[in-house]
C-alpha cells in the first residue's frame, strides 16, 4: 500500500469501524487463511469482532487462530449450548451490526440465496437485520456458473453489498476470476457501509486532491510537493459520515474505497472534471495544490539542451482559479490556503474574494508533503479556529464536523 493513506484508519481519530460490532464468517475456500488477516485489521481498528467459521471453512482455518486475534470464542455450532444472557444464533444477529462474509464460497453464496438454516452462518444471516458484505473468492468456472450467478443477483437485489471477486492468479494455478479482494477492500466496504447513515447521507462531496502537473514536453512537468494525503482523508472522512464522495486527484495513493475516481493531471483538467462533478453535488472541497502558472507553449517533443546553452528561460501562464470560478448556488465551497506569511489575514482575503463558506489556512513549509498539519479554520464572521499539529486523518474529521451546520443550519444550530 502507498504511503500517507491506509484503509486501517489511524489511531487518533473516530471511525465507523471502532466500536462496531461485526459478525466475521469465514467459508470454506482456499483464501480463508487471509480471513485471519481481515480479523487482525479489524480488531485492530476497534471493532468487537465475533467470527463464525462454517464447516468448510473449518476444514481450512482452525478457530484458535480466531480466537487469539479476537480474545473471544469462535462460533461454529448452531446448537452450542446458550448460556446465561447469550442465546447462540439470536443473540449474534441481534448485537451484530454488520455480517462480512470472507471469503464467501459458492456453497455459502447458495445457500444464503435460498434462505437455508442448516448451519450457524445461515441462522444468523436470516435473523440479523444487519447489513451484509460478502467477499466471494472460488474457482473461474465456479464463479461463472449460473447458479453462483443467480444466487449473487439474489443476494444484492435483496440489499447485500458484494466486493469482488478480482481477476489474475487463482490457487489452482489457473488464471481467471475468482481472487479474494485485498484486505484493504473489505475494511474499506465495511467503514462505508457502517457509516452509511451518517450526517452526510444523501449528500454529494466532491474533493480535490494533489499537486497538477503542467507539461513542459512530453516528460517533464513543472509541479509542487504536494502528496494529496489531505483531499484522500477528506474524502474518507465525508464517507465515514455516510456522503457519496467523488475524488479528482493527480496522484496514485490507494484511494478511499467507496470513492468516484477521476484521475486528471493538469489544472486545466481538473477544472474541466471538477465542473463536470458538481452538478447536483452538495460540497466542493478544494483541497488540490493547483499551480498558479503553467508553460506557455509545452513542446511536442523533448526540450533538448545545446552544449553552450547556459540558461533556459521558461514562460508560464496564468492557469484558471478553479474554485473561484465556480458559482453555483446551492453548492457549499471549502478552500485551502497555503501560505508563507500573513497566514489569517490571506487566508480570509481568499475566503470573501471566491465565495467560500470554509477556508483551511495553513503554513505551508509546514504542511505541503507532510503527514501532519498545523491549521487554522476561518470561516465568515467568526474568530480564526487554530487548531493544534495533528494527523492529517484527524484535521480531516475535525473539517468535516465543523462542515455539517453549514449544510443543515437548522438541524444543528445550537448543536
Ligand atoms: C482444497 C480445496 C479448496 C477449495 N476452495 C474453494 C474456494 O476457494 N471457493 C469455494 O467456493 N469452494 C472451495 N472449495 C469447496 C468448498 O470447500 C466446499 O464447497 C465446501 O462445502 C464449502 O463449505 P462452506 O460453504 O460451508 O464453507 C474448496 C475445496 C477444497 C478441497
Amino acid at each position: 500500500m502507498e504511503p500517507g493513506v491506509s484503509a486501517a484508519p489511524s489511531p487518533d481519530v473516530t471511525h465507523p469501524l471502532q466500536g462496531a460490532r461485526i459478525i466475521l464468517a469465514v467459508s470454506g475456500g482456499i483464501a480463508a487463511y487471509k480471513a485471519a488477516d481481515l480479523t487482525s485489521k479489524l480488531v485492530q481498528s476497534g471493532a468487537v469482532v465475533e467470527v463464525i467459521l462454517t464447516a468448510g471453512g473449518q476444514e481450512f482455518v482452525r478457530p484458535l487462530t480466531f480466537q487469539a486475534l479476537t480474545k473471544r470464542a469462535v462460533h461454529t455450532d448452531t446448537f452450542a449450548p446458550w448460556t446465561g444472557t447469550s442465546f447462540g444464533h439470536i443473540t449474534l444477529a441481534r448485537e451484530a451490526e454488520l455480517l462480512i462474509v470472507a471469503p464467501a464460497s459458492a456453497n455459502t453464496i447458495a445457500k444464503l440465496a435460498l434462505g437455508l438454516a442448516d448451519d450457524l452462518l445461515g441462522a444468523v444471516a436470516l435473523s440479523t437485520e444487519a447489513p451484509l458484505l460478502l467477499a466471494p473468492a472460488m474457482e473461474h468456472g465456479m464463479y461463472h456458473h449460473p447458479a453462483t450467478q443467480e444466487h449473487l443477483a439474489t443476494l444484492l437485489q435483496r440489499g447485500a453489498t458484494v466486493v469482488g471477486p478480482e481477476s489474475g492468479r487463482l490457487a489452482s494455478g489457473y488464471e481467471g476470476d475468482g481472487r479474494l479482494v485485498p484486505v484493504e477492500t473489505i475494511l474499506g466496504r465495511a467503514r462505508a457501509l457502517l457509516g452509511r447513515d451518517g450526517p452526510l447521507a444523501g449528500k454529494h462531496v466532491v474533493v480535490t486532491a494533489g499537486g497538477t502537473r503542467e507539461p513542459l514536453d512530453p516528460v517533464r512537468f513543472v509541479g509542487n510537493r504536494s502528496s494529496g494525503t489531505m483531499g484522500y482523508a477528506l474524502a474518507q472522512a465525508a464517507i465515514d459520515c455516510g456522503a457519496e464522495v467523488t475524488l479528482i486527484t493527480t496522484t496514485t495513493l490507494s484511494p478511499p474505497v467507496s470513492a468516484a475516481i477521476v484521475a486528471v493531471e493538469t489544472a486545466e483538467q481538473m477544472r474541466a472534471a471538477v465542473e463536470q462533478a458538481i452538478t447536483g453535488a452538495d460540497v466542493l472541497i478544494m483541497a488540490a495544490a493547483v499551480a498558479d502558472f503553467r508553460p506557455d507553449q509545452p513542446q511536442q517533443r523533448k526540450i533538448k539542451k545545446r552544449p553552450d546553452q547556459h540558461v533556459m528561460d521558461l514562460r508560464l501562464t496564468q492557469n484558471p482559479d478553479i474554485v473561484a470560478s465556480i458559482d453555483r448556488p446551492g453548492l457549499l465551497k471549502v478552500g485551502f490556503a497555503a501560505e508563507t506569511d500573513d497566514l489569517v489575514a490571506n487566508a480570509r482575503g481568499k475566503l470573501t474574494a471566491k465565495g467560500l463558506a470554509m477556508i483551511v489556512a495553513n503554513d505551508v513549509v509546514d504542511t505541503i508533503g507532510s503527514a501532519e498539519s498545523v491549521a487554522t479554520i476561518i470561516l465568515p464572521d467568526r474568530p480564526p479556529d487554530e487548531l493544534p499539529r495533528m494527523s492529517k486523518q484527524r484535521l480531516a474529521a475535525e473539517i468535516v464536523a465543523r462542515l455539517l451546520p453549514l449544510l443543515d443550519p437548522e438541524d444543528t444550530n445550537g448543536a
